[in-house]
C-alpha cells in the first residue's frame, strides 16, 4: 500500500518536474530561435532535447531518461553561458563631436583582447540616404541594430551589403576609417601590402593589402570583447532588443556633451553644413522656426529621451547603461575611463593608462611650448570663445531641459560666456550603477 502511494507520489513529482523542463526548454528553444544570428556559436537548434515523450514502460526508465535529459539541458545551459563566457559587447553611443574618437581610443587601446570597430555604420547610413533620402527613421533604426548585432558576432554579411563597391569575396578596399581600429591593422587582417596596387590602403603603423573580411570574423572572434563606437543611432529604445540579445553581454555607453560646444564645435569642423549658423553669428537673428534650428532641437530631444531612459534604468538596461559627459573626460581623463572599464568589467590595461596620459596632457618633452599634444582639461573651455552669445541663447532655448539633465549651466551674457572663472558644469553623478 505504502509503496504504491510512495511511486504515484513520485509520479507526480516527476510531471511537475518534467513540465517545467518542458517550459524552459520551449522558452530556451523560442529565444534562441527568435534571436540566432548566423555564426553564433550556440547549438543550431534543441531538438535533440525533446526526448521526454511518455512512452516508458518503468519508472526507472523514465528516470534514467529524465537524467538524461537533465544532463542534456545543463550541457545547454553551459554552451549558453560560455557564448557570453566573460566576453563584453561595448556600444559607445554618442553624437557628432561629442569627443566619441577620443573615447573610443579608450577601447580601441585595450590590447589583443579587444575587437574595436570605429563607426561602422557611416555606411549604412549613407546607402539609407542616397536610396530613400534617409527620411525614415524607423527603417534605419532597424538597419544600424541589425548591423550592430551581427558585428557583435564577428559577422560582417550585412554590414557587406552596405559597402559600395559590394565587396567580391569578402574583400573591401572601402571600409570607412579602416585606420582608426587597431584590430583591422593588425597581423593577419593586415593583409601583405602589394607595392602599387594598394598604395591607399595604409594602417597607421603599416601599410596592408586590402581587408579581408573573412579574415576580419576569424580575428574577432578570438577576441573575448568586443566595442563599436557610433554616432548614429538615435534613440536608445531602438537597441533594445539587442541588448536584450542572451547571447550577447551588451554594455552601453552614452557620451554627451554640451550643447553649445557641440554647436561651436560643427560650425568649425562641418563649415559648409553649418553656413546659416555662421550667417546668424554675424548678422540679424536667428530665425527660431528655420530647420536648422528644428534640426538642432530635434537632436537634443533625441539625446535627451535616450538618457532619460537609460538613466530610468529599466530591467533589460539594468546594469547595462551608464552616461558620461565629455567635459568629466577631458577633466578626469584617467578616473573616468577606470570608471568606464570598471562598468564594462574588462580589464583596464596598462597599454590604455599609458595612451591616456600621452593624449591628454600636454607635453613637457624637449619642444617644448609648441607641443601637439593638448591638455585636454583648457580645450573644455575653449567653445566658450569661439561661440557668439547670440548662438549660446539659442541653443539655451531649443536644448534648455537636456542642458539641465546633464547639468550644464546656463549663460546670462556675453561677460558671462566668457569668463572662464565661472564654471558652466555642475558636477553631477548620474549614479548608473544603482
Ligand atoms: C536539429 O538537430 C537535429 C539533431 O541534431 C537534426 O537532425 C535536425 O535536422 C536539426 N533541425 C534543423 C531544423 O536544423
Ligand atoms: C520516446 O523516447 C524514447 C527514449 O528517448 C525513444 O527510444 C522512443 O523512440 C521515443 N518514442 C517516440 C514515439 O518518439
Ligand atoms: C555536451 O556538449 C558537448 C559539446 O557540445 C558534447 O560533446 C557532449 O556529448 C554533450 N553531453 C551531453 C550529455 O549531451
Ligand atoms: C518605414 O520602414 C518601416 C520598417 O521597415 C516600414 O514598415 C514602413 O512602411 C516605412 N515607412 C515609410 C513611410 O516608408
Ligand atoms: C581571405 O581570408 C580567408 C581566411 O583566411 C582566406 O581563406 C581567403 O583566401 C582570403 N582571401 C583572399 C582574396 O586572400
Ligand atoms: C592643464 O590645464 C589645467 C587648467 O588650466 C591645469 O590645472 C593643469 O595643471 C594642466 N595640466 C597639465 C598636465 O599641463
Amino acid at each position: 500500500m505504502r509503496f504504491k502511494y510512495t511511486i504515484s507520489l513520485v509520479f507526480i513529482v516527476a510531471l511537475v518536474i518534467i513540465e517545467k523542463e518542458n517550459n524552459i526548454i520551449s522558452r530556451v528553444s523560442d529565444k534562441l530561435a527568435q534571436r540566432q544570428t548566423p555564426q553564433t556559436p550556440l547549438p543550431s537548434n534543441f531538438s535533440g532535447l525533446a526526448q521526454l515523450n511518455g512512452s516508458y514502460s518503468s519508472l526507472s526508465e523514465l528516470d534514467s531518461a529524465f537524467k538524461h535529459l537533465k544532463r542534456r539541458l545543463e550541457n545547454y545551459t553551459k554552451q549558453l553561458d560560455n557564448a557570453q563566457g566573460g566576453k563584453k559587447h561595448i556600444l559607445l553611443m554618442a553624437t557628432t563631436r561629442t569627443g566619441s574618437s577620443f573615447v573610443g581610443e579608450f577601447f580601441n587601446q585595450q590590447g589583443g583582447n579587444m575587437f574595436y570597430l570605429f563607426e561602422p555604420l557611416w555606411h549604412v547610413e549613407k546607402m539609407l540616404t542616397l536610396e530613400t533620402g534617409g527620411t525614415n527613421a524607423s527603417a534605419s533604426a532597424k538597419a544600424y541594430r541589425d548591423v550592430l548585432q551581427q558585428l557583435f558576432f564577428c559577422d560582417f554579411t550585412l554590414l557587406e551589403s552596405f559597402l559600395e563597391p559590394l565587396p567580391n569575396d569578402h574583400i573591401t578596399t572601402t571600409l570607412f576609417r579602416r585606420e582608426s581600429s587597431n584590430s583591422l591593422c593588425e597581423k593577419p587582417v593586415c593583409s601583405p601590402f602589394v607595392k602599387k596596387v594598394f598604395e591607399r590602403f595604409h594602417c597607421k603603423t603599416r601599410r596592408c593589402g586590402p581587408l579581408n573580411l573573412t579574415l576580419a570574423s576569424e580575428s574577432c572572434h578570438q577576441k573575448d570583447h568586443r566595442a563599436i563606437k557610433t554616432v548614429r543611432v538615435r534613440q536608445l529604445e531602438t537597441l533594445r532588443p539587442l541588448v536584450e540579445n542572451p547571447s550577447l553581454d551588451v554594455k552601453l555607453i552614452q557620451l554627451v556633451r554640451d550643447p553649445r560646444a557641440v554647436l561651436a564645435s560643427r560650425m568649425v569642423a562641418f563649415s559648409a553644413k553649418y553656413k546659416n549658423w555662421k550667417k546668424w553669428a554675424v548678422d540679424g537673428e536667428v530665425p527660431v522656426d528655420d530647420e536648422e534650428v528644428k534640426k538642432l532641437k530635434g537632436n537634443c530631444d533625441n539625446i535627451k529621451a535616450s538618457a532619460e531612459l537609460g538613466l530610468k534604468q529599466p530591467d533589460w538596461l539594468q546594469r547595462r547603461y551608464m552616461l558620461v559627459r565629455y567635459e568629466d573626460i577631458a577633466r578626469y581623463p584617467m578616473q573616468k575611463a577606470a570608471e568606464m572599464y570598471g562598468f564594462t568589467g574588462i580589464p583596464f590595461t596598462p597599454q590604455v593608462k599609458k595612451w591616456i596620459l600621452k593624449n591628454t596632457q600636454a607635453s613637457k618633452e624637449a619642444s617644448g611650448v609648441y607641443s601637439t599634444q593638448k591638455n585636454s582639461s583648457e580645450q573644455v573651455e575653449k567653445w566658450r570663445f569661439s561661440i557668439p552669445f547670440k548662438l549660446a541663447k539659442v541653443v539655451q532655448r531649443v536644448c534648455g531641459s537636456t542642458m539641465k539633465l546633464f547639468g550644464y549651466r546656463f549663460v546670462n551674457n556675453e561677460a558671462m560666456l566668457t569668463d572662464k572663472s565661472i564654471s558652466l558644469i555642475e558636477e553631477k553623478n548620474f549614479n548608473y550603477k544603482k
